[in-house]
């Protein structure tokens, strides 16, 4: 049974706990993205982890079912993890935000970027994951993750070039798997999708994490 037989919680990972309490989360009036969101959406891992991920807010299908990454970009974000090496049981994955932002298209919910502010007000939340996970390296999807990590303006493009630390534990700044869904075409798109496939090899290895 997993977490069973070692002790190594990194390696056998206990079944996907939601933290912060749904409840906790439910009951957050830090800003007002609540008002129009389904439910918070609260990290889901083994703590501590490894590794931790984190992307910028949860989507339509992570509003509705109340769990992170679990739409389009999350089915990618899986497969490249696991291509990288990483069983995706064993990370915790979460978002900067943890109420879905979002802006009504005809019958749709379209993502809305939060606003600083909404970062900022949930900042609370990941700083209380980060504590709890107690990750050997932390990878930001995205700019808006990256910012919200660092708690400065940083560029994917820059963070890739640089060693990023946070508070003495590795920061892997990659692009977000929307990019990835998004590219305007096949070769940018598969050009992407190495890009984070091989960023998230460096986390392996930074994790202690072999294929
Ligand atoms: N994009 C994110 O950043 N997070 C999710 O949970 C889903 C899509």
């Amino acid at each position: 049974m997993a977490g069973k037989g070692t002790d190594d919680p990194s390696e056998s990972p206990a079944a996907p706990v939601p933290f912060p309490a749904k409840r906790e989360l439910d009951a957050c009036r830090r800003c007002a993205l609540w008002e129009h969101a389904t439910q918070g959406v609260p990290g889901v891992g083994p703590r501590p982890a490894a590794i931790l991920l984190i992307g910028e807010q949860p989507g339509d299908e992570e509003d509705l079912t109340g769990r992170p990454f679990v739409g389009p970009a999350g089915r990618l974000l899986r497969e490249l993890l696991n291509e990288a090496g990483i069983d995706a049981a064993t990370a915790y994955i979460t978002n900067a935000v943890k109420h879905f932002s979002w802006e009504p298209r005809g019958k749709r919910r379209l993502h809305k970027t939060p606003a600083q502010r909404e970062f900022d007000a949930c900042n609370a939340w990941l700083e209380k994951e980060i504590g709890a996970v107690r990750p050997k390296v932390i990878v930001a999807l995205g700019a808006k993750a990256l910012v919200a990590v660092l708690r400065r303006r940083l560029t994917i493009a820059e963070g890739r070039q640089s060693k990023l630390e946070r508070d003495g534990t590795r920061v892997i700044a990659t692009f977000h798997p929307s990019a990835v869904l998004r590219a305007p075409d096949a070769e940018r798109r598969a050009e992407l999708r190495q890009i984070v496939r091989d960023d998230l090899g460096v986390a392996a290895k930074l994790a202690g994490k072999t294929k």
